[in-house]
């Protein structure tokens, strides 16, 4: 059985936390560690559960993994990759979205994949018909069976032109990875730049892969018969960062965010500022802090890098509950990523969600019948409830509106943040947060 989590609002989170490398860079480098006839170093890895999950698969594969969580150093040695049984893969079905990753690297290796089915949050329909079809490119075979999917590749994989209808963050990773070992030349576009995406083509760099990112978001990578290891430190977890960021702002407290970087959170930033928050950015952090001023409600949309991410989005709006005013917002990504306001209503907030496209440029998600904007009326004092987590972000946004709240919530279903906010418990502590679990 799992446990509640309680929540006393009302006091302003004040003090210094770290984020180290980021969830969706960290899952992938280690993916990528597969491809290599060499160990690899990856650094800043944070103790979250993905991270586990990833581990495990690894080892089913014959991976040799060795990890020191507290300095966040991760070892992995590739050199006797060997199947896994079907079983030992399925047991992890359900459990993450990354295993779809781990195809173009057994594919180079073994000849072969099985794939669980997925899991990762339910926040739309979130399939998986990019990865098959970019692997279909590449000439794999795709056999969905009773125990997930199983690919292979009887002429091996060869590089190939692919343009996605929608720039994929997996499927963009789904080619490099796959591509990076096949025979010639590969020209994706219509690719998403991601930092993160970014930073896992600087590992496959490290390991001896060409691959080329233009201007307009064409990247070529040209396949080579051998990659080494790599030693690499992860980029931080912005995600995290602009979660602390907005319960900062929530709880009208001071947050230092030590290894928070500037750079990849450019947009987030701004988004933050123009609402009234206080920025001080540095070279070891940023610290976020709540000015005394009210808050300005803002009309925004998430899009793509260098848009505003998405999983900014969920925190964000708990913040805009207390501007000022009427504030819109946009989910452009995914097309269910709204469904977490319904509690905060409960909470006090005045969210309205709407099938159109508000506040600016229509989307994919227009002409169907998805909640994909919301209208958020502030300020609006919330006050504790009992709420269920329905994903990893829309978690957070409930811890961060318990922890502004009057009085106390109780939160159930908590394990699921623990997927992606490391630490989470003792830094609610070192900020000065009350809560306890029961
Ligand atoms: N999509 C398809 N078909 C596919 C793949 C995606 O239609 O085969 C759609 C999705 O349903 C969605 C859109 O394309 O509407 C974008 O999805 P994308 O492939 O970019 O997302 P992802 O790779 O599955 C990663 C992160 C997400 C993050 C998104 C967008 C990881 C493990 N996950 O997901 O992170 O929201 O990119 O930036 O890297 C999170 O960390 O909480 C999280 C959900």
């Amino acid at each position: 059985m799992t446990s509640t989590f309680h929540v006393r609002g009302g006091r302003p989170l004040k003090g210094e936390i770290t984020v180290r490398g980021a969830k969706n860079l960290v899952s992938k480098a280690m993916v990528a560690a597969l491809l290599g006839e060499e160990p690899s170093l990856l650094r800043s890895v944070p103790d979250i559960r993905d991270v586990a999950i990833v581990t495990e698969l690894l080892k089913v594969h014959g991976v040799k993994v060795d990890r020191d969580v507290a300095t966040g150093l991760i070892r992995m040695d590739p050199s006797n990759v060997e199947r896994a049984h079907a079983a030992e893969i399925d047991a992890h079905a359900g459990s993450s979205r990354i295993p779809i990753l781990f195809c173009g690297p057994l594919l180079h290796r073994l000849g072969e994949a099985i794939i669980p089915d997925l899991g990762g949050c339910r926040i739309g329909d979130r399939p998986i018909n990019y990865h098959l079809d970019v692997l279909r490119e590449f000439g794999a075979h795709v056999d969905k069976r009773e125990l997930g999917i199983h690919i292979t590749a009887p002429n091996g994989l060869k590089g190939t032109k692919i343009h996605l209808e929608y720039p994929s963050v997996g499927a963009t990773e789904q080619v490099l990875l796959t591509a990076v070992r096949a025979e010639g030349v590969t020209e994706l576009t219509n690719a998403a730049v991601e930092p993160e995406i970014e930073d896992l083509i600087a590992v496959l760099q490290k390991m001896g892969a060409l691959i080329t990112l233009q201007t307009d978001r064409t990247i070529t990578i040209e396949g080579v018969e051998r990659l080494g290891g790599y030693e690499h430190v992860a980029i931080p977890d912005r995600i995290e960062a602009a979660s602390w960021a907005c319960a900062a702002l929530v709880t009208k407290g001071d947050v230092f965010v030590q290894g928070a970087q500037q750079k990849p959170m450019s947009t987030f930033l701004n988004v933050f500022r123009r609402i009234g928050g206080g920025l001080d950015i540095t070279d070891d952090g940023i610290r976020f802090f709540h000015p005394g001023e009210p808050l300005r409600s803002i009309a925004m949309e998430t899009d793509v890098h260098p848009g505003f991410m998405t999983d900014w989005q969920q925190p964000l709006v708990v913040a805009l509950t207390q501007a000022e005013g009427i504030s819109i917002v946009h989910e452009t990504v995914y097309e269910n990523r709204l469904g977490f306001t319904s509690a905060l209503n409960d909470m006090g907030a005045r969210i309205q969600v709407y099938r159109e496209c508000l506040g600016g440029s229509s989307c994919r998600f227009g002409w169907r019948n998805f909640n994909h904007s919301a209208v958020i009326s502030g300020p609006k004092a919330l006050h504790g409830a009992d709420i269920t987590v329905p994903d990893l972000r829309g978690g957070f946004s409930y811890l961060i509106a318990a922890l502004g709240a009057e009085g106390i919530s109780s939160i159930h279903g908590i394990d699921l943040i623990d997927r992606g906010y490391e630490s989470f418990r003792e830094k609610l502590t070192a900020l000065g947060a009350e809560y306890w679990e029961d």
